[in-house]
């Protein structure tokens, strides 16, 4: 089954100049695409479009067979747990204010009954964020830094574990410039 098709999508900011031109593709479960281009030319319009942030001008977005473009406020909720997106800038991610366990912890808090099984009834929440940083490969200390105390990548890696902690079933990965 399909799990996002892209059906002549367009998508501008400025009237007669479309930033996301008649775009078709199809993604199936399993399935990883890359779309390369060089900067400016859509790449992060099409994210936004794609989680509903943006709206689109022309076409339609499929997500598992559902026009997204229709779904209300109620419906959408369901649909923003299972598309995840990772900024480009993963500084704008995170509270600068919290510790990265309060950061990797707060979206799961927010999906966690709706989540078949809850990581906090087998271990503890320290345990969990363990796990979720040993997933991106980021050391346990980590746990309890700021967001300015760790590199660019260290940061964009936090907020791929955080969008990998409430099982998505489509995750956006909109690349950070190296
Ligand atoms: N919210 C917005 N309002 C007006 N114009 C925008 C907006 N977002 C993007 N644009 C314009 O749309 C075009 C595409 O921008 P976009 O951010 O999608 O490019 P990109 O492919 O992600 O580039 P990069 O590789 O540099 O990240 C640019 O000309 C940009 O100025
Ligand atoms: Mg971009």
């Amino acid at each position: 089954m399909s799990l996002l098709t892209v059906k002549h999508v367009t998508k501008s900011y400025q009237a007669g100049k479309a930033t996301v031109n008649n775009l078709s593709f199809e993604l199936n479960k399993d399935e990883c695409l890359g779309i390369v281009g060089e900067s400016g030319c859509g790449k992060s319009t099409l994210a936004s479009c794609l989680l509903r942030i943006a709206p689109i001008d022309s076409g339609s977005i499929f997500f598992k067979n559902e026009a997204i473009e229709q779904l209300n406020e109620r419906q959408l909720h369901p649909y923003r747990r299972n598309i995840q997106i990772v900024l480009q800038n993963p500084a704008a991610a995170l509270n600068p204010k919290l510790k990265i366990k309060d950061s990797l912890i707060n979206l799961y808090a927010q999906y966690s009954r709706e989540l078949n099984h809850s990581h906090f009834s087998y271990t503890s929440r320290d345990a969990f964020v363990k796990q979720l940083l040993e997933g991106v490969e980021l050391p346990s200390g980590v746990a309890n830094q700021y967001p300015h105390e760790l590199s660019g990548g260290q940061r964009q890696r936090v907020t791929i574990a955080r969008a990998i902690s409430i099982e998505p079933e489509l995750i956006v990965l909109d690349d950070r410039k190296p």
